[in-house]
């Protein structure tokens, strides 16, 4: 019951651990979404805005066309006489300039002229070879055209002059300082808002998923719980009853360690799935719960456990351990992590043959090398080795005892500790198993 009060208080940590993950994400995913399009709607607004204001200054400075020749004929009072350029003309807002095809200034009207001289304009338009160009200087904005007359006589377009109008762009900017201030409030309201819908739906669509996974762990605790009392008195029960059996009683003895060796066998089977069932609905809480652990110490007490299993097989346990690495981890899970990297070692490799265990550290990782002269896995069994359950079908003729977890256990236990394990194999030749840890993380 207590071992029970803990793991839920554990998976309730745990659910809150992802809670949190899940809402950052939320968060990141919709700061990122407001955030290009509130951009993206920015630089829309100042296109189109800016756009809208070329086209009114490029048909004021049309609508001025055929003033110009009057300007070049009679001055300023030409002006006069050529008004149809003037509706479109606010005094207050625009800037109209009269030059000859020189270059020269003949007239202006109202203000917000520019500094930069018309010879620059004049550049432009016959380097882009346009009719008509833009220039922004400051705040100022101006469109500039060549006027053409056409010569009937000779069929030819004749340079009449320039004009030239500006506008300030004061006002499309207090548009624009508006536009971001909404962007940045409404966005950051939005932001709000999404923030509490996020919470309400990362607690919603985990609600089920934390019932379904409480539920399932209840289970397997209890019928872990419930299993292995009646099967550790069957282990006793057949263990008196092999004692007390008599030599003549032979086949007796052997039912009996049938049975005995059945009990085993499911024992373990459902510690392998309660441990694959806790670790995979246990959060990697971080290094916050990891201890420091000795790789060494555990190192040397699988070889001193091992070598004697290797030796009575015709293996060759080699190992190589220098100096101490610790790292931070849980212990029993690592210990548990390489007793089934080397227990496959040595299982899968025939006598006469070798197991060579080793550690290294670099700058960034600490690899624990396990290596065999054994049987090898084919390139195509090497994807599916990771598999819950999963055993070759000649191994699984050779090898009958086995579940196929081993390997998936190893690798959960590394994931958890942010690490990985590789794999290099040659069929005949042997198998080479490569627990990374990386040393930043731990
Ligand atoms: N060192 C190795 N050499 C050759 N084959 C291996 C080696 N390690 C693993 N394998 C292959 O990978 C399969 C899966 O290994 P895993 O440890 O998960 O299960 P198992 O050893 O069959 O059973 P158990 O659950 O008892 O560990 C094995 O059945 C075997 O085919
Ligand atoms: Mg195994």
């Amino acid at each position: 019951m207590f071992l029970f009060t803990i793991s839920t208080r554990l998976l309730n940590q745990g659910f809150l651990f992802y809670h949190k993950r899940l809402l950052l994400k939320y968060l990141l995913a919709t700061v990122a979404i407001f955030s290009i399009s509130g951009i993206s709607l920015y630089f829309f607004v100042i296109r189109s805005l800016n756009q809208q204001l070329n086209q009114e200054l490029l048909t004021l400075v049309e609508a001025a066309t055929p003033s110009l020749s009057m300007v070049k004929s009679e001055g300023k009072q030409g002006l006069e006489r050529e008004i149809s350029w003037v509706k479109l003309f606010s005094d207050q807002h625009h800037g109209l300039e009269w030059y000859d095809d020189q270059g020269k200034l003949l007239a202006r009207e109202g203000h917000d002229f520019i500094q930069s001289p018309i010879f620059n304009n004049i550049q432009a338009l016959k380097s882009t070879k346009k009719t008509s160009v833009f220039h922004r200087q400051g705040k100022i904005q101006t469109a500039t055209i060549a006027v053409y007359s056409h010569n009937p006589r000779e069929d030819k377009l004749l340079l009449e002059g320039y004009i030239r109008a500006s506008q300030s762009t004061q006002e499309i900017e207090v548009v624009f300082t508006q536009l971001r201030l909404g962007l940045q409030l409404g966005g950051a309201t939005a932001i709000v808002l999404v923030s509490f819908s996020s919470i309400y739906l990362a607690t919603e669509t985990l609600k089920p998923l934390k019932k379904g996974i409480q539920r399932l762990r209840r289970i397997m605790t209890n019928v872990s719980h419930q299993v292995r009392t009646p099967l550790t008195r069957i282990s006793l029960a057949t263990e008196m009853l092999l004692n007390q059996t008599s030599k003549n009683q032979v086949s007796q003895a052997r039912k009996l360690n049938i049975i005995n060796t059945a009990t085993e066998q499911i024992r373990h089977l459902v510690e392998e799935v309660s441990f694959l069932i806790r670790i995979d609905t246990t959060p990697n809480l971080g290094k916050v719960r990891f201890n420091d652990v000795s790789l060494m110490a555990i190192l040397q007490s699988l070889s001193e456990q091992f070598t004697p299993i290797a030796r009575a097989k015709g293996v060759n346990l080699q190992t190589q351990l220098s100096k101490d690495i610790i790292i931070k981890g849980y212990q029993d899970e690592l210990n548990r992590l390489l007793t089934n990297l080397l227990e496959n070692a040595i299982k899968y490799t025939d006598a006469p043959g070798s197991v060579f265990l080793s550690i290294e550290q670099s700058q960034k990782k600490i690899i624990v090398t396990i290596r065999d002269t054994g049987i090898g896995i084919p390139s195509d069994h090497l994807p599916l080795i990771f598999q819950d359950f999963w055993r070759s079908e000649a191994v699984k003729v050779k090898y009958p005892e086995g579940l196929g977890l081993g390997l998936t256990i190893a690798e959960a236990i590394i994931q958890q500790h942010q690490g990985k394990i590789t794999v290099i194999s040659e069929v005949g030749v042997g198998s080479c198993f490569q627990v990374h840890f990386p040393k930043g993380k731990l």
